[in-house]
C-alpha cells in the first residue's frame, strides 16, 4: 500500500513520535560525514566513544572534553536529546584510575574518591544536556554462577562500587535518569542476573531508573520471544527500558566468511522482517520503553566492520551505505503504522 507515510522522507523519529525517541551513536567523523542523515532522521545522539572514561579522563589532572563538547553543540544546534555513554566500565577506562604512584594498586576509598571526582565532573558539566546516562556498563558476568563479572572495580572496591556509581550520578544531577547498561541482555541466564542486579539495587534506594537493553543483534538471534521475556522482567521492576545499541549483524555468530561485497537479498529481506517484528514489539511496549538508539546511523560505517570477523565488511542499519533507506526503514515505517 503506497501512501503519505511511506515516502521517503518520513523520518523515523517523526513515526515514532508518540512513542519514544529514536537515536544514533555517532563519533567526530560521522557527525561530519552522515550529518544530513542524523539530523534528518533521529532526534536524540550517543557519545560511541567521546564520553567514555579513557576519552574524557586521559590522566588524573587532565580532562579532554573537546570532541564531547563538539557533540553537545551539534545537539543543541539540531534541536536533539543526548544519552550519556559511560560513566563506570571494566574496558576503555585507563589503568591510572586502579594504580597509585608506585604502580600497585589503590585502596578502596581511593578508587571511590577517584569515580565520584569522575562523576561529579563529567556529569555536573553537562547536566541540562543530557536527559540519561549509562551509569555502569557491562558489570554483569556472562555465564557460571557468579553474578558480577571480575574487574578492577570489583576487585578494589568490592560489589558496592555499582550503588555508588548511581549515588554520585545522582548527586550530581537529580533531573538526569540513571541506566545500567548491559549486552546478551535478552539471553535467559544473563537476563536474571541483570535482574536480580537491578533488583537487589532498587531494594536498596538505589538512585536507578533504568535499564538499557544493548540489543546488538542479528538475523535470527535472539528469539523474538525471548526478547519479549526480557523487556517483560526488567519492566516488572517499574524501571524504563531504552534500546541502547541497536544493530542487526547479517552474520550468524559462527558465519566466518569474508568473501561477501554487498549483502544478499536474503539478508536484506530478513534483516526487514528482524527490524519489523523489533520495532512491533517496542511499540507494545512503549508505556516503558522510551528511546530507541541504533549503534551508528547507517552502513558506511559500523564497529561491526572487521569484528568479529577481520577483513569483513557488515550493514547492520536500516540506511545503506549511500544513506538511502534499506527495505528495513520501509518495514519499520510499516511497524509505525499498525
Ligand atoms: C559495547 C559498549 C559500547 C561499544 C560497543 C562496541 O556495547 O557499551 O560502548 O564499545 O561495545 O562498539
Amino acid at each position: 500500500m503506497v501512501n503519505s507515510h511511506t515516502d521517503a522522507s518520513t523520518k523515523l523519529h517523526e513515526a515514532f513520535s508518540q512513542q519514544f525517541l529514536i537515536g544514533a551513536a555517532v563519533n567526530p567523523k560521522t557527525l561530519i560525514t552522515q550529518r544530513d542523515l542524523l539530523t534528518e532522521h533521529f532526534n536524540s545522539i550517543t557519545a560511541e566513544n567521546e564520553m567514555k572514561f579513557e576519552s574524557l579522563h586521559p590522566a588524573e589532572d587532565r580532562y579532554t572534553f573537546e570532541n564531547a563538547d563538539r557533540l553537545i553543540a551539534f545537539a543543541k544546534a539540531y534541536g536533539m536529546a543526548v544519552r550519556g555513554h559511560t560513566l563506570v566500565w571494566h574496558n576503555q577506562t585507563p589503568n591510572w584510575m586502579f594504580e597509585d604512584h608506585t604502580g600497585g594498586a589503590v585502596n578502596r576509598e581511593t578508587l571511590l574518591a577517584r569515580m565520584k571526582s569522575h562523576i561529579e565532573t563529567v556529569v555536573a558539566r553537562y547536566k541540562g544536556c543530557i536527559y540519561a546516562w549509562d551509569v555502569v556498563n557491562e558489570a554483569v558476568s556472562d555465564s557460571g554462577g557468579e553474578l558480577l563479572r571480575s574487574s578492577k572495580w570489583l576487585d578494589i572496591a568490592g560489589e558496592d562500587f555499582i550503588a555508588k556509581a548511581f549515588e554520585y550520578a545522582h548527586a550530581a544531577d537529580p533531573e538526569a535518569m540513571l541506566f545500567y547498561n548491559d549486552y546478551n541482555e535478552s539471553i535467559p541466564e544473563k537476563r536474571e542476573k541483570i535482574y536480580a542486579l537491578v533488583k537487589s539495587l532498587k531494594e536498596k534506594d538505589v538512585p536507578i531508573h533504568g535499564i538499557g537493553l544493548q540489543a546488538h543483534w542479528n538475523l535470527e538471534h535472539p528469539s523474538i520471544d525471548d526478547i519479549r521475556q526480557a523487556i517483560e522482567r526488567y519492566a516488572s521492576l517499574g524501571v524504563k527500558l531504552h534500546i541502547t545499541e541497536l544493530d542487526v549483524s547479517v552474520f550468524q555468530h559462527d558465519d566466518r566468511r569474508t568473501d561477501l561485497l554487498a549483502p544478499t537479498k536474503e539478508m536484506l529481506v530478513r534483516q526487514a522482517e528482524r527490524y519489523k517484528q523489533f520495532f512491533q514489539l517496542f511499540k507494545e511496549y512503549s508505556e516503558c520503553i522510551t528511546s530507541v538508539t541504533f549503534w551508528g546511523a547507517a552502513d558506511d560505517y559500523t564497529w561491526l566492520d572487521n569484528f568479529p570477523v577481520k577483513g569483513r565488511k557488515n550493514w547492520p542499519f536500516v540506511f545503506n551505505m549511500a544513506h538511502k533507506p534499506k527495505p528495513s526503514y520501509w518495514d519499520i515505517l510499516d511497524a509505525a503504522r499498525y
